[in-house]
């Protein structure tokens, strides 16, 4: 694995402690909208095929054990059968619900070369993890997304929107002040993360791809979430960059 590759997997190794596995219990607000607003874009049916990568600790297959979410009626629980989560890092997945024979411990890098090539799915989502993904590796992780999507499949993958305001002052924070927080945690990261904006993702994704829908997430900063809401509906009406919003999720066919 790449240097990169390393420290990302120790990062998350040593910040796995802190996650949870279920969404409502989650620590931010932030993970659980991210979940349901990808859920919701994708409808996943009980059979669909699904591949879950940086799973982490698997709080979309927990999400996708909901009865009603997936209609097999209240009160019965019925786990997806067709759904595998991949992560980089063996403490997240140590920590996830996700049973052992639907996890992986790969590399988005190796899984093309090292799984086989028919295997194809209805979903793919990735939630959270192309932010830690070298520029080499986002277009890999993209080349797989062309290959694995099935013929009228989708695909719903969040990225951290680099001309956000929260973004930067988060950044800002980690390269100005970064020692002061700990080094497990997003602000104390000693690695840069990958940012990117909706258009310039339209102009490297494969062409046997595109892009259905962009949707905009809140601010991760908790400053944010404290406006006023009038306030905050003034701001994100005139704001055309889309600077006051927080990150982007797209959902992507194949053509
Ligand atoms: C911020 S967490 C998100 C986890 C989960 N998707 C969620 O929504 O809670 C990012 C996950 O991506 C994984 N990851 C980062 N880089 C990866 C890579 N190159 N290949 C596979 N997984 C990776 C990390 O180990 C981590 O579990």
């Amino acid at each position: 694995m790449s240097n990169h590759g390393d420290r990302i997997r120790d990062f998350f190794d040593r910040a796995a402690s802190r996650y949870r596995n279920d969404p409502d219990s989650a620590t931010n607000r932030y993970f659980s909208e991210r979940l349901y607003l990808a859920i919701d874009l994708a409808s996943p049916g009980r059979n669909d095929r699904i591949l879950d990568v940086g799973c982490g600790t698997g709080l979309l297959y927990h999400q996708l054990c909901d009865p009603v979410r997936l209609d097999v009626g209240p009160g019965r629980f019925e786990a997806p059968k067709n759904y595998l989560g991949i992560d980089l890092s063996p403490g997240m997945l140590a920590k996830s619900n996700i049973p052992t024979s639907q996890q992986k411990e790969i590399s988005v890098a190796n899984y093309h070369a090292k799984t086989e090539a028919s295997i194809r799915f209805d979903l793919i989502f990735a939630l959270g993890l192309t932010t830690y993904l070298s520029t080499k590796e986002l277009d890999a992780f993209h080349a797989i997304l062309s290959a694995r999507i099935a013929p009228g499949g989708q695909a719903v993958i969040s990225y951290t929107h680099k001309m956000s305001y929260d973004f930067q002052f988060r950044d800002w924070l980690n390269r100005r002040l970064g020692s002061w927080f700990p080094a497990d945690s997003s602000l104390g990261r000693d690695f840069s993360v990958l940012a990117t904006t909706p258009e310039q993702i339209a102009d490297i994704l494969p062409e046997q791809l595109s892009i259905q829908k962009v949707e905009w997430l809140s601010p991760v900063f908790p400053g944010f979430s404290l406006l006023p809401t009038g306030f905050k509906t003034f701001l994100t009406k005139r704001d055309t960059d889309n600077r006051w919003r927080g990150d982007f999720i797209l959902l992507i066919t194949r053509r």
